[in-house]
């Protein structure tokens, strides 16, 4: 039956779901975004078939930016080191450059030599890297600490403050937003508060992250100005005293790796640092 590039369908859900759920040692996020993914009016999930069996799968997220986003690219185990990856990754983005795409950016994990060099061999290059510091909730709570954060609304004021932080200038306005790199700007800005897609985390006159609403498990906060422990301290205050999101047990933080002094607490012992490299294609 040879090779079939298409879009998935219910039907590919259960033979995805087998070989998507521990694609690493802790599992995998596909089947909890499978459904998500399938009805996504901003979006589309691509599979590659073989023999009949969905044994590929690329999700395709198309930002405010007007960029797209891939993600979520899984070969089945049985079927890797043939160029499928590839020839899938090519079909879609060639299928979206002739819809009038021209800017393809991806996220991958700095450990992930396959997929680096897979990218590459697709055209793209490196424009940022980011840090991520992961621990659990707990370990950050402070009750006697300030937690008076507020929500700001006024873009006007949204816009001076992000503009005027260092993470905006070090990355070039291409800030992370669930789990996605979107290049910021004013009317992008207007429609993320304007769609209620956007949460800014500030604190004493300081914007101090910002992240998706909502309950999403692996949501991060993309710091702005945040400098310290302290602060990140507060944030965790914030989102399980304030927002009440004590189901919570871990939380995220993002930011730049040229970001100091931020870069210097993954030393402390309780966050577990991973390193996020992003990608871009431009045609
Ligand atoms: C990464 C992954 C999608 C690659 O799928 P694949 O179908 O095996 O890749 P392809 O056969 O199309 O390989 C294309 C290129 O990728 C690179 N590549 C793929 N596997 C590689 C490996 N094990 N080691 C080094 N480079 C590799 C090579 O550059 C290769 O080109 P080459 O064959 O000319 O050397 C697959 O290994 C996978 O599903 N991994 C687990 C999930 C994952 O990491 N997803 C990406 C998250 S960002």
């Amino acid at each position: 039956m040879g090779e079939i590039y298409r879009l998935a369908r219910d039907t590919d859900r259960e033979f995805v779901i087998s070989f998507t759920r521990n694609t690493w040692e802790w599992g995998d996020y596909i089947p909890q975004v499978w459904n998500d993914w399938l009805r996504d009016p901003r979006g589309r999930l691509y599979v590659a078939e073989v023999d009949g069996k969905p044994v590929a799968i690329l999700h395709a997220a198309f930002l405010l930016d007007n960029s797209v986003w891939l993600e979520g690219l899984r070969v089945h185990p049985e079927y890797r080191r043939r160029g499928i990856a590839y020839r899938l990754n090519k079909y879609v983005i060639e299928n979206l450059i002739n819809e009038g795409y021209r800017v393809f950016r991806i996220a991958i994990m700095h450990w992930n030599t396959p997929s680096i060099n897979l990218a590459k061999k697709l055209g793209f290059y490196e424009v940022d890297t980011w840090l991520s510091l992961e621990t659990k909730i707990g370990n950050l709570l402070a009750p006697q600490l300030e937690t008076i954060c507020f929500l700001i609304e006024d873009i006007e004021e949204v816009w001076n403050l992000i503009q005027r932080t260092d993470v905006y200038s070090l990355s070039q306005g291409l800030l992370c937003l669930d789990w996605k790199w979107i290049k910021f700007d004013k009317e992008i800005l207007k429609q993320l508060l304007r769609e209620r897609k956007l949460e800014i985390i500030s604190c004493r006159e300081n914007i101090l992250g910002i992240t998706t609403p909502g309950k999403t498990r692996y949501k991060a906060i993309t710091l702005l100005k945040a400098q310290n422990l302290e602060d990140l301290q507060v944030i965790a205050n914030y989102l399980h005293f304030v927002k009440k999101l004590e189901k919570r047990t871990t939380i995220e933080f993002v930011f730049p790796e040229k970001l100091r002094p931020l870069a210097t607490l993954p030393k402390q012992t309780i966050f577990e640092q991973d390193k996020i490299i992003v990608m871009e294609l431009k045609v």
